[in-house]
């Protein structure tokens, strides 16, 4: 069977996405599988990647791959490739997105996929885009009774009148806020205010990232993240911790700070891990979703309470990554993850 893999991408979590992209290629077990790697550049470009997975993390990529159009053919279940030399069909039988944020984690891969046919792995339209949506992700999970940080919904056009906006939100909550584009990865365009001052600067820099904004009051407390796995009963892994060295787990502290840990399985009260692992399950299902994604949560501090925060369709999958290190706590190597995963796309 052939598989294509699909990574970088357009959005602001390019090069995790290549870092993930090796890590699940290597697992792939190549008795079953034919490993067809296509990247996508920065500008959009799709290409034929040729070179080692091992280097696939590096920015050379680009130049070890070949210029390819690809188009989908339902008819076929086939993705046409239209490559330098003319036209080749390949017959793909799966494709693992190996993308993350903007057109890869937000449902309009998914989309395309869908118009060809073709099993991939994740969640769907809906549950990719929803998810990808604070402001939609919101709506859902307070449907479902669970508590979420207080927020405020802005919209572009609100933002001709800024001083309005300002004052809107520091009606309804109290500094410090984080000022987040509805639609983001890897906290890229979040900033946390502490005043009027930076709040104004938080909005304009959010607002090139996002024509929706939410404004959200901050929970101090410890991040707690779990990973969840399947179609209709999904499995929940048990939980991480996120220990941040920055005032907030931003792009930078994520990856390129060695400040940051990670523990698997904190020293938690048992009856906490498990409303954490109920939580993770209901909000997959009431999003939709299929086969995996992670579900991030606080512990406030000064409650006890639990408050979800986001989730994740397509999570990293780095060797520092929370989703494939939680699989590994419960015994499963990232090989039967991987080929878990993959498996889960057909049912
Ligand atoms: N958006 C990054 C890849 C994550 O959630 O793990
Ligand atoms: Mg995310």
């Amino acid at each position: 069977k052939n598989i294509v893999v699909l990574f970088g991408g357009q959005s602001s979590e390019h090069e995790i996405s290549c870092i993930s992209a090796a890590t699940i290629m290597k697992n792939i077990d190549e008795d079953k599988y034919n490993i067809y790697p296509v990247g996508i550049t920065k500008e959009g470009n799709w290409r034929l990647y040729n070179g080692k997975t091992e280097d696939l993390s590096k920015d050379k990529w680009v130049k070890d791959s070949v210029k390819a159009i690809i188009s989908p053919d339902a008819t076929d279940k086939a993705l046409i490739i239209f490559k330098d030399k003319g036209i080749e069909k390949l017959d793909v039988h799966i494709v693992f997105p190996a993308l993350h944020g903007l057109y890869g984690e937000d449902g309009s891969v998914q989309g395309l996929l869908e118009l060809a046919g073709i099993p991939y792995v994740g969640c769907g339209i809906l549950a990719s885009s929803v998810s990808m949506d604070k402001l939609f992700t919101k709506v859902i999970v307070d449907r479902l009774g669970i508590r979420q940080a207080k927020y405020v919904s802005v919209y572009k056009k609100e933002m001709d009148e800024i001083k309005e906006v300002v004052a809107k939100i520091e009606s309804q909550l109290d500094y410090p806020v984080f000022v987040k584009p509805s639609n983001a990865g890897s906290s890229k365009g979040i900033t946390k205010a502490h005043n009027r001052g930076e709040l104004f600067d938080g909005l304009e820099l959010a607002i090139k990232h996002d024509s929706k904004l939410l404004i959200e009051e901050t929970i101090i407390g410890r991040e707690i993240e779990c990973a969840i796995l399947g179609n209709h009963h999904p499995r929940t892994s048990n939980v991480g911790e996120i220990i941040s060295a920055a005032e907030f787990y931003d792009y930078d502290s994520k990856y390129n700070d060695k400040g940051s840990k990670t523990i698997i399985n904190p020293d938690l009260p048992r009856p906490i891990v498990k409303k954490i692992r109920e939580y993770a399950s209901d909000i997959f299902s009431a999003v939709d979703g299929r086969g995996l994604a992670r579900a991030d949560f606080f512990i406030e501090e000064k409650s006890g309470e639990v408050v979800f925060n986001e989730i994740n369709t397509l999570p990293g999958f780095t060797s520092i990554s929370m989703y494939p290190m939680l699989w590994e706590d419960k015994g499963m190597s990232n090989k039967e993850l991987v080929n878990r995963l993959i498996e889960f796309a057909y049912n």
